[in-house]
């Protein structure tokens, strides 16, 4: 049994890993602000502490004595980032770099840390599936926040020896990702619109493909990435290498819900990226991950949620 920190575990993400580490005995600590997560979320069984992760001194008493840290504070809105760019790179970077500063002062050496990074590094993909060698050429503040992260990481591993790694969410979905947010995925607005017979909105042609990946098999690869964590520092993506269009994904709603959806077709999203989907393999390989969930039984899950 391990003590953990898990930096942002009322949220989304977070609240499913902590779930899966009380579950396989681990004492379980949370760092978080409550600011997009809710008490709710937390798992039973783990112990909150709510504070600010982008202030040094708090996350210095959060990680006492903790064998390993999952950093996943952050404001992962791109929108709320374009509008709020200081104030975001505060929670977004430095207190990433806060995060790693503590880790560097262990009491039995440096403690290991697996952290949320994005496919948002890569920006517009020139060549999918994407691998972790492509170019990083983020198009927001938030992708060049998380693209910092891993800079520092790096850093962190060549200068004080901190063994991290860093993962490469991309499109998450499952249940508690909240449909009623204005910077909600598209997976929990339509199949919340769907359950409210409600039309859905496809921006564009809807031939746009996503890598969207269930929340179950981003949870199992950070449990084994955090063993994996090294002063080398690796990124991986945590992807299933399959693209899914929209209008696939509106079938596939469909499917599982057994109601044909009401499309409304709008224009384009201003900068909408066309095609993303990562390469699987080197997470695969590294990691030993098993074959993600399929998206019609992620779906299944997201609507009994709803
Ligand atoms: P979320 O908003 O549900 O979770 C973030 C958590 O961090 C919340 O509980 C929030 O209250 C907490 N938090 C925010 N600012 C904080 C602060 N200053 N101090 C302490 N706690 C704070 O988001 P999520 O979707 O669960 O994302 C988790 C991580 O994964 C983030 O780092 C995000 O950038 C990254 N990520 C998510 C996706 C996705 O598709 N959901 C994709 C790529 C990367
Ligand atoms: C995600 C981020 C986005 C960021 C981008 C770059 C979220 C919710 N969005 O966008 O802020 O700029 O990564 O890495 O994390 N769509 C519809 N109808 C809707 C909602 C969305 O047609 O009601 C379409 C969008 O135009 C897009 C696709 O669905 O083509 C996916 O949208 P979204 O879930 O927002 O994810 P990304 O576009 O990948």
């Amino acid at each position: 049994m391990a003590l953990l920190l898990v930096t942002g575990g009322c949220g989304f993400i977070g609240s499913h890993l902590c779930a899966a580490l009380v579950a396989r005995g681990d004492e379980v600590r949370v760092l978080d602000d409550l600011s997009t997560g809710s008490r709710a979320n937390l798992a039973p069984g783990a112990s909150l502490l709510v504070g600010n992760v982008a202030d040094p001194a708090t996350v210095r008493a959060a990680m006492q004595g903790v064998d390993g840290c999952f950093h996943l504070a952050a404001i992962a809105s791109v929108a709320r980032c374009t509008e709020a760019w200081l104030e975001t790179h505060r929670i977004n970077l430095s207190a990433t770099i806060a995060v790693l500063d503590a880790a560097r002062a262990g009491a039995n050496g440096p403690i290991p840390v697996a952290y949320a990074s994005s496919a948002a590094i890569y920006g517009v993909p020139e060549l999918v599936p994407l691998d972790e060698d492509a170019p990083a050429r983020p198009l927001s503040a938030y992708g060049a926040d998380k693209l910092g992260c891993e800079l520092h990481a790096r850093v962190a591993g060549v200068v004080h020896g901190v063994p991290s790694v860093g993962l490469r969410f991309f499109n998450v979905y499952g249940p508690r990702q909240d449909p009623r947010s204005p910077y909600s995925g598209v997976i929990s607005i339509f199949c919340e619109r769907l359950a409210r017979a409600q039309p859905i909105a496809v921006h564009g042609d809807g031939r746009q493909t996503r890598d969207f990946v269930y929340v179950a098999d981003v949870v199992a690869a950070l449990l084994a990435a955090l063993p994996a964590a090294r002063a080398e520092a690796p990124v991986f993506n945590v992807c299933t290498g399959q693209p899914t269009s929209l209008l696939e994904l509106v079938a596939s709603i469909g499917r599982v819900c057994r109601t044909p959806p009401q499309v409304s077709h709008q224009p384009p999203r201003l900068g909408d990226i066309r095609h993303s989907v990562g390469s699987v393999l080197r997470a695969r390989q590294a990691l030993q991950l098993a074959p993600p969930v399929a998206l019609d039984d992620g779906l299944a899950q997201v609507i009994a949620w709803l």
